[in-house]
């Protein structure tokens, strides 16, 4: 099973936290949970990009909702590196639903519902690998 495990896992702050002008004290958590953030930009997705980001949901009852939100301001996207990095990083946001999530969690302490719950993490290697792509390697 270790060797399905690799260092680097992929993030967003989203729209509602930027607003509430939240990206430092996330990033400090972060970076005090010794994650290393290896790569951070901040842009505004169009709706034909965030449709294609979330393209896995498409089925899902929540999925237009979803895409319009994550559009609707900027969002920072991230590179994270530390050991087992997509696993411990979950652990580090806590439950989609805010409210569900453990006490020292980011959603916990920053999210406002389960559709604006303040951060993305990737929930495989393989999704991580795909969701960096899509924002860090441009051709
Ligand atoms: P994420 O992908 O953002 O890290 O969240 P997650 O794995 O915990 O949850 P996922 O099932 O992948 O859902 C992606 C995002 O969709 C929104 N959502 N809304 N209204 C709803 O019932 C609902 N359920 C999910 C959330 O923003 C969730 O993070
Ligand atoms: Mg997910």
């Amino acid at each position: 099973m270790e060797s399905n495990l690799q260092n680097i896992t992929f993030a967003i702050i989203k729209p509602e936290a930027i607003k509430k002008k939240l990206i430092g004290k996330i990033t400090t958590i972060i970076e005090e949970n010794q994650f290393e953030i290896q790569g951070i930009t901040i842009i505004q997705m169009t709706l034909e990009k965030s449709k294609l980001f979330y393209k896995m949901h498409e089925d899902r009852p929540f999925y237009n909702d979803l895409c319009t939100y994550m559009c609707s301001g900027k969002i920072v996207a991230m590179v994270l590196k530390k050991t087992n990095a997509v696993e411990n990083f979950r652990r580090l946001i806590g439950a989609t639903n805010p409210k569900e999530a453990a006490k020292d969690t980011i959603r916990y302490q920053f999210g406002t519902s389960i559709e604006e719950n303040a951060i993305h993490g990737s929930d495989s290697d393989d999704n991580a690998n795909r969701e960096i792509a899509f924002f860090f390697k441009k051709n």
